[in-house]
């Protein structure tokens, strides 16, 4: 038996020396392209995915960001590895902690479902004290992410310049309403910018006002460009060693979710939008692109149908696409087989002037399902068909919770609760989903563990007012 061990042991040696050889032998010899050669990045990882830490490992985020926009954005860079540092401003913090509560006492899930997976630290950043907390901060972070009202940070004493000369390598990345030009200065929330991103004119009925959607597409939205933004210059920072500027306004985001519409605009000049249902009911279109209702953006005409129960059940409809290349089947189904070849209904140009009647015909077929009964028939054929999922239906759906797309995370003050995980998934970067921290709840570790101050300090910095509200007492602030 020992022989065997020593045999084995042996042999092992071997092998390993001859894998040396191997790659020695590989290296002596010098690849001809850099292509050849990697491009320069390391070799193939061979851990088990998943293992091989995640994506933004070792990134430090300096958080100055508050409501929703800017914490959308760190939070998802939080989710994908990297060490968020939210700074909150002693006694209150982040304006929606307290904002639409539900629990008394906790944190409201506004903030809960928006901080998850990152660190507080208060800091007064107007404090003496404060400002040299945070310069320690700029010097160790790689992104500073704000969203403060124009003109803030820099009032704050953050200006690029200072920031820039202070840590060259720091990337600053602001969400603002508006680009530059006149309305730069202005404050802006959600619902400013899908008006003044072009989403509020394009949305709602033809005889109706304007309307804003349900998704957060200027808050979130934005902040989802903006971390884009972020890793971009990341990326471009590993070869310039700099850092730089990125901005991503909420009109701009709006307006990039919202181009089909501008699309469209510019179609207006070459003739009517055919696809819109107003052009089947014969209503002239005016100077710019209307709203189209529940008409698809594309150019498979499609529409929201009633289904079984829907006089009870508000949400007891179906989209319905009336995909070209399964008109057939569709016909088929909703008992209209002679519409495949009636010259009236066989093209989709045919079709474009009936619609109207063509989804009443399919309404008469879907209301005598349910949603999901519409769904399953539908599929079969490749008819492409959407239930309409009520918010209570899609917290309770198994397969968003097995996917991390919904998370139950477990909060000290206000139990359990669900979030939204990484919309995002990477095959080698799990995502980092943990509850949002209280207020405050790593001053002491960032500035001990991650600024190195020493106990004196730490003392000093408790009663200097920096990191507590100007009336309370440093114990009472920390909860
Ligand atoms: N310590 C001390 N002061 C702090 C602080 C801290 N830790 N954190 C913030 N402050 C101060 C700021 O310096 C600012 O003071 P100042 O105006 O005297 O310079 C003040 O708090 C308020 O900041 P502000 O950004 O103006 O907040 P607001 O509540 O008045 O406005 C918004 C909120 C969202 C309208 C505004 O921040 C904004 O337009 N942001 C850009 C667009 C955006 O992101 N909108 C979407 C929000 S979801």
């Amino acid at each position: 038996m020992a022989t065997k061990k020593k045999t084995k042991a042996k042999s092992k040696a071997a092998a390993k020396k001859s894998a040396k050889k191997v790659v020695k032998l590989k290296s002596a010899k010098k690849p001809a392209t850099k292509a050849a050669a990697g491009n320069g990045v390391p070799r193939p990882s061979t851990k088990a995915w998943g293992q091989a830490g995640r994506a933004l490992d070792g990134v430090k985020i300096l958080d100055f960001t508050h409501v929703q926009s800017g914490p959308t954005c760190t939070q998802l860079l939080a989710f994908m590895g990297a060490d968020v540092i939210k700074i909150e401003r002693p006694g209150g913090g982040d304006i929606t902690r307290g904002q639409l509560r539900d629990v008394k006492g906790a944190d409201s899930l506004y903030f809960t479902m928006l901080n998850g997976s990152k660190r507080s630290i208060t800091i007064d950043s107007k404090h003496p004290k404060g400002k040299e907390i945070l310069e320690r901060l700029i010097k160790y972070c790689d992104v500073l992410v704000e969203n403060f009202a124009p003109g803030a940070l820099d009032r704050m004493g953050l200006t690029w310049d200072y920031i820039h000369k202070t840590n060259p390598r720091m990337i600053v990345a602001s969400v603002k309403g508006f680009g530059p030009g006149p309305y730069e200065d202005c404050k802006v929330y959600e619902n400013v910018a899908q008006c003044a991103g072009g989403s509020a004119s394009t949305t709602g009925f033809r005889d109706g006002p304007p309307l804003v959607t349900g998704a957060q597409i200027g808050d979130s939205g934005t902040g989802l460009h903006l971390a884009l933004g972020i890793v971009s210059a990341l990326y471009q920072r590993i070869r310039t060693g700099r850092g730089q500027r990125v901005l991503a306004a909420m009109q701009d985001g709006v307006l990039n979710l919202a181009r089909v519409k501008l699309r469209d605009q510019q179609r207006l000049k070459h003739g009517p939008l055919t696809e819109y249902s107003q052009h089947g009911e014969g209503i002239p279109f005016g100077k710019a692109t209307p709203r189209a209702g529940n008409d698809s953006g594309g150019g498979q005409p499609g529409w929201i149908l009633k289904c079984k129960g829907w006089e009870n059940d508000p949400d007891a409809y179906t989209y319905f696409i009336t995909q070209a290349p399964v008109w057939g089947a569709i016909c088929d189904l909703i008992g209209k087989p002679e519409w495949k070849t009636d010259p009236d209904y066989a093209t989709p140009p045919a079709r474009l002037p009936r619609l109207r009647h063509i989804f009443d015909t399919i309404e008469q077929w879907t209301m005598t399902k349910t949603k999901f009964e519409v769904m399953e028939t539908c599929n079969k054929y490749d008819i492409p068909v959407g239930p309409i999922l009520s918010m209570k239906e899609i917290a309770e759906e198994p397969s968003l919770r097995a996917t991390g797309t919904v998370v139950e995370v477990d909060h000290p003050k206000r139990g359990k609760y669900l979030t939204v995980g990484n919309p995002i998934k990477l095959s080698d970067s799990p995502a980092d989903v943990r509850r949002s921290p209280l207020l405050g709840e790593h001053t002491e570790e960032i500035l001990r563990d991650v600024l190195g101050y020493s106990a004196k300090e730490l003392a000093d910095i408790k009663t200097s007012g920096a990191i507590t509200p100007p009336d309370k007492p440093a114990k009472a602030e920390a909860a």
